[in-house]
């Protein structure tokens, strides 16, 4: 198994692409199963997860062509052509959905074009118990038949499913994307009311506009979506990931580097880079994307709570903390979202971080310095913020079970290598 070393101690300097975002293209390849034409995704990360994915749909009977990359042009993602011509199957077996959390999601397509669908329950996960009761209900509302047997989610809708009122009693981006790509083949309109108001359902929302859905309200939290009989094929670009560039301005950050971050957004993640302000970096739009400086002055340390977008990022709070482990002063980080998604502090105390646990908030005393040591991946993003601790840590801090880190960041020694970071991968034998 796969390791990372990194030797810390090297001020990140220079420029860093940021990929297509992951939680977009997720459900945008799933989208190519509302229609019999091709859906053409541009920008699509090479990530595991997305290949994991590709192999659930080709299961389906999905057609899928990545164009080849020609030698010489700057590598930006990949172009998937995707065709659902013919679903041959409505399974989504356990083997699979059981490893990835977002291929739950075929089942609001599979069951609105084929009148049926048999979906694995996605089980537990690493960072909390995760229940798909909202996405249930949700289909429910427009008509579902749902029983649930041996582990699989039985769907049914003889007659198509017809548009209905969904409010969801809680945000759920999973539970969203479900009801939204299902409502765009439903008998007439449907209403989403606090529905996830995150990117990647707006841009998943734009491109189901493309294949022809007429949906008001993209962005806010309540979604009309007009079903209709059929949708056409599309050309799409995926959106920038806002997690990857999130991570990376708190990596530049905490190393006081001075990058910028190309082919991105300010306005994706506005509530992350304010809390960069206030932790003593400069965050500055340029034509390309977004420059992100801290030299001099030391970190400051800040109080947060993870929140539904547009508030501050469940998917950044393990990297933040990572940041303020050697801030001058004492953080508070609650994490909201999820109940369990802390497993990075006791592998962030391996470094010599000073983090103490009370039930959903986290309190962390700044420590002039963290100092290199083995630790474990736990899951994605507790991963890549041992990777930013290591970066600052002295002497080399080595990363078991990197396999965490490949689900959902390309290429992300290069990225770092080239602004100056010493970090390899080696095979451990
Ligand atoms: C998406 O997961 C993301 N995954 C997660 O990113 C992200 O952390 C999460 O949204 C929150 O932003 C993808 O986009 C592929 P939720 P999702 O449904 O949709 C509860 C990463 O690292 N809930 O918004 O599964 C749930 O338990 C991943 O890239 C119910 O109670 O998250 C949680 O407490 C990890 N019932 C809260 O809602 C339900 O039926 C939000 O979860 C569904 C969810």
């Amino acid at each position: 198994m796969d390791q990372i070393k990194i030797v810390g101690g090297n001020r990140l300097v220079g420029n860093i692409p940021i990929s297509g975002a992951k939680n977009a293209a997720l459900p945008l390849m799933i989208a190519s199963l509302l229609t019999d034409d091709r859906l053409t995704l541009k920008n699509v990360p090479n990530l595991a997860d997305v290949n994991l994915l590709s192999r659930i749909l080709r299961n389906h009977g999905v057609d899928l062509a990545v164009d080849g990359k020609r030698p010489g042009v700057t590598h930006l993602g990949e172009t998937f052509h995707l065709t659902a011509r013919d679903i041959v199957d409505t399974t989504a077996p356990y083997e699979m959905v059981s490893r990835m959390r977002a291929s739950f999601w075929v089942l609001g397509p599979l069951l609105a074009r084929m009148g049926q669908a048999r979906v694995s329950l996605p089980g537990g996960c690493a960072i909390g118990t995760r229940p798909v009761d909202l996405h249930l209900d949700g289909l429910r509302a427009l008509g579902a038949e749902i029983d649930i047997d041996a582990g699989y989610v039985i769907a049914k809708a003889p007659k198509g499913l017809r548009g209905g009122r969904v409010l969801f009693p809680k945000v759920s981006v999973g539970a969203t994307h479900n009801v939204l790509l299902a409502a765009t083949l439903a008998k007439g309109e449907t209403v989403i009311e606090n529905a996830a108001r995150e990117p990647e359902v707006g841009d998943v929302a734009a491109c189901l506009v493309k294949m022809g859905c007429q949906i008001d309200g993209i962005g806010t939290s309540t979604l009309h979506v007009q079903g209709c009989n059929r949708l056409e094929g599309a050309v799409h670009t995926v959106l920038p990931d806002r997690i990857e560039t999130g991570t990376f301005a708190y990596a530049v950050a905490a190393t006081g580097g001075d990058v910028t971050l190309e082919h991105t957004r300010i306005d994706l993640l506005e509530k992350a880079l304010e809390v960069l302000d206030n932790v003593g970096a400069t965050v500055t739009p340029t034509n390309t994307g977004i420059r992100i400086v801290r030299n001099g002055d030391g970190i400051n340390p800040v109080t947060i709570e993870t929140q539904p977008f547009p508030g501050f990022p469940t998917d950044l709070q393990a990297q933040l903390m990572a940041l303020v482990t050697t801030a001058r002063g004492t953080s508070v980080i609650r994490e909201t979202i999820f109940e369990n998604r802390f497993m990075h502090v006791q592998e962030l105390a391996r470094l010599g971080a000073d983090i103490r646990l009370h039930g959903d908030t986290a309190t962390i005393k700044g420590m002039p310095e963290l100092q290199g040591a083995p630790v474990m991946a736990t899951d994605l993003r507790a991963s890549v913020s041992l990777v930013i601790a290591g970066l600052v840590a002295k002497g080399e801090t080595t990363i078991n079970r990197v396999y965490h880190l490949d689900r959902g960041f390309e290429r992300l020694e290069e990225k770092l290598t080239r602004c100056g970071a010493n970090i390899v991968r080696v095979g451990a034998g």
